[in-house]
C-alpha cells in the first residue's frame, strides 16, 4: 500500500496522461519546454498503445516508446508506465472473436473502442501477458520508469461478461467458495424457493437476462466474482512487471466510488492507491463529493494515494459538459491534496483533436497556451512545489463511516421494499453535515479495527456479516458512539433476511425491534415530532431498551419511535428509522457527534472548507474558500502559509475563492 517509498518524484508529483502518439514528434520538444514551465514531473504513458506497440502477434515496434520514455527523461519527468491491455487490437479481436463479451441479454459486443473484453478469455490472459512481458522486459531497466500503471480503470464501461467461458469461470470460483459442496451452494442461495435448486455444478449460470426477476444470492456472489476476476488479470500482469522490476512501485488507476469493484480487496494489491475522479456537471456542490471520494482513498490506502486522472475542465461524457468556474481548478486539486493525495494527475496532458474523446478538457487545451486553462495548471504547478512538505501526511479523523461494496450492491439489487434507495446518496447525505461543520472522516469496513474512533456511522448498511455486526457493537460497548441508519443489518452476507425482527444484526445494541417496513413514496414525507420530516423510510419500530429521541408525528405509524437512543455497555447507540431532511439530520448529527467528543478541525465560516493532515513535526491546516466570500481563520502564533511562504501569526484571511495551506508546527 502507499506505505511503500511510492515514487522516486520529489514532493507532490504532477502531471497526467501523456499520449504523444496522437501527434507529430515536433509536437514533442514543445511538450518538453511547457512540462517544464507547468513543473510538470510525472506522467503516464503508453495506456491506450497496444496496437502501436504490438503491430502483429509477437511483432514488437518499441521504437517510439524509446523515443518518449529518453525524451522524458532527459527533462527529468518521470514515468508512470502504462500496459496498454484496456484497449486490444483489432488484429487481436479478428484472430480471437470469442475474447469479446456478451451482455446480460447474449449479445456479444464489438470491437472499435476500449475496454471491451472478456475477462475470463484464455485469448486475452496470454495477449495481456505477452505484451506485459514484452514491456517489462524493454523497459526493465529504464530510468525514466518511476511505476507501473496496470491497465486502465478496471471495470470500466463493462466488468463482466456472460459468455459460456465466464460461466465455466464462475463455476469454478463457486466451487472454491463452497468448498466443492454444491448444498452448500444451494443453501446459501436459497435455491428451495421457485424451484432453483442445482443438481450439477454446470447447470449453473451467469445472471443472464431471464423471464423473472433474479436471485439476489446468485446476483451477490456474481458481483462478487465479477470483482475477483478482474482483481487476477490485475495480480497477473503486476506480478510480471514485479519480477522484472521488483524495486518499481505498481498501481492501477480506481474509479472513485464507483460500484463496479470491491476496492477493500484490491487496495492490497496496489503499492500505491491511486485514483481517478471526475466531478458531475449536475452536482451543485461538487467539493463534497472529492472530499468524500478523496477520503474514501485515503482510508483504502492507509495514508497518502495518488490522484491519477482529474479534468482541468469540461468533460465530453455528461449531457451538458460545464466548464470549471473560475479558481475551481485550483480548489479541486488542492482539496485532493487536504484529503491526502501525493500526486495530482490530470486527464490528458494535450487535448486531442481526434478520436471519441476529442471534446474533453486537458492540461494544454486546443486553444495553446493563450488560455486560462495553461496559466491555472502553470499556477497549480508552482503550487505544489510550495507544498512539497505536505507529501506523507496523513489525516486525523476521529469519526468513520462505514462503506462496503456488498451492501451496495445487495441494498441496490431488484425488488427491495423501496427501490429508490441509492447507498452512496445514504452515505453522502449523513457525509454532508460533517463536511459542512470540518469534522474529518475516515471510512471503514464493518469488521476494521475501530479504536481510533470516537464516532462510527452506518447508513445504508443493508448486508453485514456476522463478524461484522459484533465489531461494531463491541466498538460501542467500549465506549464509543454508533449511529444506525434504517435497513441496514436486515440480510446476512448470503443476503438472507435475518429473522425476528429489523434491523436484524443491530436490534441488540441498538435496543429497538420492529416487525413491518413502511417505506414511503417518491415525494411522500412524514413529520417528526422534534421538528422536521422524514422521507424514504418508516417502519412500525418497538422499543427494547432504547428511549424515543423522536417519534412519527403523523400518517399511519404517528406516535411509533423514529430516532432512538440506546446507553449500551460504555457506549451509546442510536437508530434513525427515517431519512430526515438535511436541516433536521445536521441537527441530530452535530448533537451526536458533539456529545462524542468529536472535535472540527477549526471554526471556520459557512462555505470555508477546513482539513488537516499531520506529519510528526506539523500540522497542516487547508482553507478553501467554497463560498466566494473570502474569510479570517484564526491559526497558531508560529503559523506560515505556505502557498505563498508568508508568516501568519494568529490568523490567515482568505481571499475570495482561494485556498491557504497553513503549517502549525506541533510542541511536544
Ligand atoms: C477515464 C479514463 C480516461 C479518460 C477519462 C475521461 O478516467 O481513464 O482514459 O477516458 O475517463 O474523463
Amino acid at each position: 500500500m502507499t506505505t511503500h517509498p511510492v515514487l522516486s518524484v520529489p514532493g507532490i508529483a504532477y502531471g497526467g496522461d501523456y499520449n504523444p502518439e496522437q501527434w507529430p514528434e515536433e509536437v514533442w520538444a514543445q511538450d518538453m519546454r511547457l512540462m517544464r514551465d507547468a513543473g510538470v514531473n510525472f506522467v503516464s504513458v503508453g495506456i491506450f498503445s497496444w496496437a502501436l506497440l504490438e503491430p502483429s502477434e509477437g511483432v514488437y515496434d518499441f521504437s517510439r516508446m524509446d523515443r518518449i520514455l529518453d525524451l522524458l527523461h532527459e527533462n527529468g519527468i518521470a514515468a508512470d508506465l502504462a500496459t496498454p491491455t484496456a484497449a486490444p487490437p483489432a488484429w487481436f479481436y479478428r484472430a480471437h472473436p470469442e475474447a469479446l463479451p456478451v451482455d446480460k441479454e447474449g449479445r456479444r459486443l464489438s470491437y472499435g473502442s476500449r475496454q471491451t473484453l472478456c475477462p475470463s478469455s484464455p485469448a486475452y490472459h496470454e495477449a495481456a501477458l505477452r505484451i506485459t512481458g514484452a514491456l517489462a522486459e524493454r523497459y526493465a531497466d529504464n530510468p525514466a520508469v518511476a511505476m507501473w500503471h496496470i491497465h486502465n480503470e478496471y471495470g470500466c464501461h463493462n466488468n463482466s461478461c456472460y459468455c459460456d467461458t465466464s460461466a465455466a469461470a464462475f463455476r469454478d470460483w463457486l466451487r472454491a467458495r463452497y468448498a466443492d459442496d454444491l448444498s452448500a451452494l444451494n443453501d446459501a442461495w436459497g435455491t428451495t424457493f421457485w424451484g432453483q435448486w442445482y443438481y450439477d455444478w454446470d447447470e449453473i449460470l451467469p445472471p443472464r437476462a431471464s423471464g423473472a426477476g433474479p436471485n439476489p444470492s446468485h446476483l451477490l456472489d456474481w458481483r462478487r466474482f465479477s470483482s475477483d476476476e478482474l482483481l487476477s488479470l490485475y495480480r497477473a500482469e503486476r506480478d510480471v512487471v514485479r519480477k522484472a522490476t521488483p524495486a518499481t512501485p505498481v498501481t492501477t488507476n480506481f474509479m472513485a466510488i464507483t460500484d463496479a469493484l470491491d476496492y477493500w480487496r484490491w487496495a492490497p494489491e496496489l503499492d500505491v492507491v491511486a485514483n481517478d475522479h471526475y466531478t458531475m456537471s449536475t452536482d451543485p456542490e461538487p467539493e463534497i463529493e472529492i472530499a468524500l471520494s478523496s477520503d474514501l482513498m485515503r482510508s483504502l490506502a492507509g495514508g497518502p494515494w495518488f490522484l491519477m486522472e482529474h479534468s482541468t475542465g469540461a468533460l465530453n461524457w455528461h449531457t451538458v459538459n460545464r466548464p470549471k468556474r473560475p479558481g475551481e481548478l485550483r480548489r479541486n486539486a488542492l482539496a485532493h491534496v487536504a484529503h491526502g493525495a501525493d500526486g495530482i494527475a490530470y486527464f490528458q496532458w494535450r487535448a486531442s483533436k481526434a478520436g471519441a474523446e476529442q471534446w474533453h478538457s486537458a492540461m494544454v487545451p486546443h486553444a495553446g497556451t493563450d488560455s486560462q486553462i495553461w496559466r491555472d495548471v502553470v499556477r497549480l504547478g508552482a503550487d505544489l512545489r510550495a507544498l512539497a512538505e505536505v507529501r506523507g501526511s496523513t489525516g486525523t479523523a476521529e469519526v468513520a463511516i462505514t462503506w462496503d461494496w456488498n451492501a451496495r450492491w445487495a441494498l441496490e439489487f431488484p425488488a427491495q421494499p423501496n427501490s429508490e434507495l441509492r447507498y452512496v446518496d445514504l452515505v453522502r447525505s449523513w457525509y454532508d453535515p460533517l463536511w459542512r461543520a470540518g469534522v474529518a472522516v475516515d471510512f471503514v469496513r464493518p469488521d476494521a479495527d475501530l479504536s481510533p474512533y470516537r464516532l462510527v456511522l452506518v447508513p445504508g448498511l443493508y448486508l453485514v456479516d456476522d463478524e461484522g455486526a459484533a465489531n461494531l457493537a463491541g466498538f460501542t460497548e467500549r465506549g464509543g458512539t454508533l449511529v444506525v441508519g434504517f435497513h441496514s443489518g436486515a440480510v446476512d452476507q448470503n443476503c438472507h433476511v435475518r429473522l425476528g425482527g429489523y434491523p436484524g444484526a443491530f436490534r441488540e445494541v441498538l435496543g429497538v425491534s420492529s416487525d413491518e417496513y413502511f417505506p414511503l413514496q417518491p415525494g411522500e414525507t412524514v413529520g417528526l415530532s422534534e421538528g422536521g420530516r422524514g422521507s424514504l423510510w418508516s417502519e412500525r419500530l418497538r422499543l427494547a431498551g432504547a428511549e424515543a429521541v423522536t417519534e412519527y408525528a403523523d400518517g399511519l405509524l404517528a406516535g411509533i419511535p423514529a430516532v432512538t437512543r440506546k446507553a449500551y455497555g460504555e457506549g451509546t447507540a442510536w437508530y434513525l428509522a427515517t431519512h430526515p431532511d438535511p436541516a433536521t439530520l445536521t441537527s441530530l448529527i452535530t448533537t451526536v457527534y458533539t456529545e462524542a467528543g468529536v472535535e472540527t478541525v477549526r471554526m471556520a465560516p459557512e462555505g470555508v472548507e477546513a482539513v488537516r493532515r499531520r506529519s510528526p513535526s506539523a500540522d497542516y491546516l487547508f482553507l478553501i474558500d467554497h463560498s466566494g466570500l473570502g474569510a479570517e481563520v484564526t491559526v497558531a502564533e508560529d503559523a506560515v502559509e505556505l502557498l505563498t511562504g508568508k508568516a501568519t501569526p494568529g490568523s490567515v484571511t482568505l481571499a475570495p475563492g482561494e485556498v491557504a495551506v497553513v503549517r502549525e508546527p506541533r510542541h511536544g
